[in-house]
């Protein structure tokens, strides 16, 4: 199978809430289990089971006592208004509409592990939960190939009680989310995806010396006017590349745009003069013998000869090359741990 032909069953697979009267046969159902074990899972444990519900009577008997269950919670809650309790009272008795029902469970993590989690600062999901959350994922996309549909339904759990108080459930394993599974009777329009740009984004952060320098190459040529092929780590911005001190501005706005760092105008004085605490970094716009010193070791990619004593403060910038930029880049990035969005890449 091809990309694409993958991509569009990802694609054309919707939540179905409507069912025709066929009841999958057991087969079926087993194929589409099947299919969910070989989800990945947390250390292999494969910690799920999946409860089959076929009685259509005891669906109706479910979806009675968790309409009633859910009607009495918001009934309390003074933070649900009226309009919306019925909704949510509908909404989790749902799964009635479908021939079989899955009750998807994961594990429960021992009580250690629990603790761990609760204490993370952000508390996390448990492993069990997700691997099968993935595994029922498996589960609907095999069915969607095979011409059912399916609906993820977590509203129904809402009234967890009614759940985990049915008899023969297995021990040790809580409800991760319902599956509806059945013959679809209508075709839903897809509901709209957030844009990519909107949901995810690189993070430059351990961007190599190289990624830094093809990605700055562009924004040297349009600065400059200098060929790429010219350009290199070594080349000097202004002796090499003919760039002015505007064009240098210019560069430190654009790299701002496109890696989210800000350069200062005056960053490697600063980083100079905090190293010759007490001392002067300049006399009359002459650089001190003290402040060569510190030049050349705050921007070893420069060869230290280019500082030379006697040098005017507003020559440095006539000496820096490529490697500074880049290597500057690297530095701010790590530091401020800059996320830079794709849209701006
Ligand atoms: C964790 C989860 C819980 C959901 N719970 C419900 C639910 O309780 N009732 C329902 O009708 N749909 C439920 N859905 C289905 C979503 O509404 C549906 O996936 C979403 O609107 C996108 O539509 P699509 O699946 O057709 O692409 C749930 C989906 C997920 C992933």
């Amino acid at each position: 199978m091809d990309t694409e032909a993958f991509i569009k069953i990802l694609r054309t697979r919707r939540s179905i809430r409507r069912y025709d009267n066929r009841v999958p046969d057991r087969a079926t159902i087993e194929q589409l289990i099947e299919a969910a074990s070989w989800a990945p899972s947390n250390h292999n444990r494969q910690g799920w089971k999946f409860i089959v519900f076929e009685n259509r009577n005891q669906l109706h008997g479910l979806a009675e006592q968790i309409r009633q269950q859910v009607r009495e919670m918001v009934g309390h809650s003074n933070r649900v208004a009226a309009s919306q309790a019925d909704e949510l009272v509908h909404y989790a008795g749902a799964f009635e509409e479908a021939p079989i029902v899955i009750l998807a469970m994961h594990k429960r993590i021992p009580a250690v592990s629990r603790e761990l989690l609760d204490q993370a600062a952000t508390p996390l999901v448990s492993g069990e939960a997700i691997s099968t959350a993935m595994a029922v994922q498996n589960l609907c996309l095999t069915a969607h190939v095979m011409g059912l549909g399916t609906c993820v339904m977590t509203a129904p759990l809402l009234a967890g009680e009614v759940w985990i108080g049915l008899p023969n459930l297995p021990a040790g394993f809580e409800p991760t989310c319902l599956v509806t599974v059945g013959y679809p009777t209508d075709q839903t329009e897809p509901p709209r995806r957030k844009e990519l740009r909107h949901i995810f984004e690189y993070r430059w952060m351990l961007m190599t010396e190289q990624e830094i320098f093809t990605k700055l190459l562009p924004l040297v040529r349009e600065t400059t006017g200098a060929r790429e092929d010219q350009i290199t780590m070594a080349s000097g911005l202004m002796e090499d590349l003919g760039a002015e001190s505007l064009d240098l501005l210019d560069l430190s706005f654009l790299i701002e745009e496109k890696f989210g760092v800000t350069l200062e105008a005056d960053e490697f004085e600063r980083q100079a003069s905090q190293r010759i605490p007490g001392g002067e970094y300049e006399r009359d716009g002459i650089l001190t013998e003290e402040a060569v010193v510190e030049l050349r070791r705050a921007i070893p990619e420069v060869p230290p000869d280019k500082f030379r004593p006697g040098m005017r403060k507003i020559e440095v910038p006539g000496v820096l090359n490529v490697a500074v930029f880049v290597h500057l880049i690297q530095r701010k990035l790590a530091e401020t741990d800059t996320e830079v969005s794709y849209a701006r890449g």
